[in-house]
């Protein structure tokens, strides 16, 4: 609803939406639930300090057909001024349930529920992953923050990739290398940590991608019943708010990663392998997302309880 709206008339987004309560902080801003006429909407206020993220996502959003069950859906982009300061909105669809990781810090899975979060959040990337070509088509775009924080759960059960702050496509890369430092440290891939990835060559942050995508599912699996309490990945090694060197430290020279459950049932062995195949420390043989998702569909359709 709303999202075919041409950009101008946009402008006056802001203005028919009221703000109802915030549901999230961090160091990007705030989110609030809002209404737009009969929909929930949320908004995303960014810190005008963080104008290039506002920018670049609504960029990714407008410029290309962003259309997908499994990505946050966008309505519109909002940049108004409040007294002497800039208001940088982005309004998409509200989510009651929040963040996967808000989600997973709540309640336990059954492994059909974490089967469905999994696949979804797989669907999600392959999407924005892939170059579509012809009238309808996207360029291929990397993430570069995936994490559960920036996944959102649907109240059918299925995930949205949401935050497309960093998201880069080829012709990003090609005007301008981006920072292979920016993200989250605690997702960050050795390659990223190490600096020793192409950084001018727009795979590559395919691949990083893809690790974090390993480290999500770890964080999923580790709540299906008999479920262990939620942990971020790394818990036991990193501390919280890690640094670059921390975390270097950690993934290059130790090469750690989490421990996947010994649960013995195939689906959760088959989880526990297709994780180590996305967090491999030789970016070259990550799974590609399409991979991933063939990989989940498989393990889905031979579990059978
Ligand atoms: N937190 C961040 N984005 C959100 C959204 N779209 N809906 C609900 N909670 C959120």
């Amino acid at each position: 609803s709303g999202s075919g709206l041409p950009l101008m008339v946009q402008r006056t987004l802001a203005k028919q939406v009221t703000l109802i309560d915030c549901v999230g902080k961090g160091r990007y801003g705030e989110v609030w639930r809002g209404s737009w006429y009969a929909d929930s909407v949320a908004v995303k206020i960014f810190f005008s300090r963080d104008e290039a993220s506002w920018r670049r996502e609504t960029e990714i959003y407008s410029t290309v057909l962003l259309r997908h069950d499994n990505i946050l859906a966008y309505v519109g982009s909002d940049c108004t001024s409040r007294g002497s300061c800039t208001q940088l909105w982005l309004i998409t669809h509200f989510h009651p349930l929040g963040s996967l990781y808000e989600h997973l810090s709540r309640s336990a899975l059954t492994r059909h529920q974490m089967m469905a979060l999994c696949l979804s959040a797989a669907n999600g990337l392959l999407h924005l992953h892939t170059e579509i070509h012809g009238t309808q088509g996207k360029p291929g775009i990397a993430h570069r923050d995936i994490k559960t924080k920036n996944i959102l759960v649907k109240v059918n059960g299925e995930c949205c990739i949401a935050d497309l702050g960093l998201a880069v496509t080829r012709a990003h890369v090609a005007h301008s290398t981006p920072d292979p430092r920016q993200g989250t440290k605690r997702y960050m891939s050795p390659e990223a940590l190490d600096n020793s990835m192409n950084a001018e060559c727009f795979e590559s942050y395919l691949k990083c991608d893809i690790y974090a995508f390993g480290l999500v599912l770890w964080e999923v699996c580790r709540r299906v019943r008999p479920a262990r309490e939620y942990r971020p990945p790394y818990y036991e090694v990193a501390p919280n708010d890690p640094t670059y060197d921390d975390m270097r430290k950690i993934v290059c020279t130790d090469a750690a990663r989490p421990t996947p459950s010994d649960d013995t049932h195939p689906t959760m062995v088959g989880m526990a392998n297709l994780m180590r195949e996305c967090w491999h420390q030789n970016a070259a043989v990550r799974l590609p997302a399409l991979r991933i998702k063939k990989t989940l569909l498989k393990l889905a359709a031979s579990d059978t309880s």
